[in-house]
């Protein structure tokens, strides 16, 4: 018998160098490691929450942000049910590189993906070049959630995993209550992490 309620698919993107890997570590095993180097092709990590009292096994999908390894990413889109876009707040190349990231998600990903727009780095005062407002200026054009993460001072991290564990919970509920709907509800929903596991290919 399966350990968990659901499994959901969720798949990091961006440039190279924004956090993608030092987020999923933060969330999967509470560290920030020193001196992550490049994520060649994809890596995946496990971590079960527990979401209203079930189970919910998030199966993360760092991706390489090089531009050699696109091929490879983009075959990751296609089963994400959530998708995290991430730039460096103190990187304006990064923010300046979304439109592009965005096409790559209308080209590959399903058009019900659940897509966070997640600018990192937050911890970087001094060295901000996008300010919040822009970030969430352009989320809202784009019609994504919007959040800034510090992987390095564990700003927001859980929160992001967990309203996306919340979010794809909530979508698949109603989903089997009423199959054909695509509207979505939710009322007054509560989380807590139950176990943690990983593993990297
Ligand atoms: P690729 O694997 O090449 O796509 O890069 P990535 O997006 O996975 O970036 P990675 O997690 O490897 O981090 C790149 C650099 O940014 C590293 O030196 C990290 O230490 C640093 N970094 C990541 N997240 C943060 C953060 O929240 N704050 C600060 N100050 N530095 C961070």
């Amino acid at each position: 018998m399966e350990d968990y309620k659901y499994l959901f698919k969720v798949v990091l993107i961006g440039n190279a160098g924004v956090g993608k890997t030092c987020l999923v570590r933060r969330f999967t095993q509470g560290l920030f490691p020193p001196g992550q180097g490049a994520t060649i092709g994809v890596d995946f990590m496990i971590k079960t929450v527990e979401v209203n009292g079930e189970k919910v096994k998030l199966q993360i999908w760092d991706t390489a942000g090089q531009e050699r390894f696109r091929s490879i990413t983009q075959s990751y889109y296609r089963s994400a049910n959530a998708l995290i876009l991430v730039y460096d707040i103190c990187c304006q190349t990064s923010f300046e590189s979304l439109p592009q990231w965005l096409h790559e998600i209308e080209t590959y990903a399903s058009s019900k993906v659940l897509t966070y727009l997640v600018g990192n780095k937050s911890d970087q005062i001094t060295k901000r070049e996008i300010p919040t407002n822009v970030g969430q200026q352009f989320s809202e054009r784009y019609e994504m959630k919007y959040l800034e993460t510090s992987a390095k001072e564990a700003d927001n991290v859980e929160k992001l995993f967990m309203d996306i564990a919340v979010e794809l919970t909530k979508q698949t509920k109603e989903h089997e209550l009423r199959p054909n709907s695509l509207e979505i509800f939710n009322k007054g929903e509560t989380t807590s992490i139950s176990t943690v596991s990983c593993c990297k290919i």
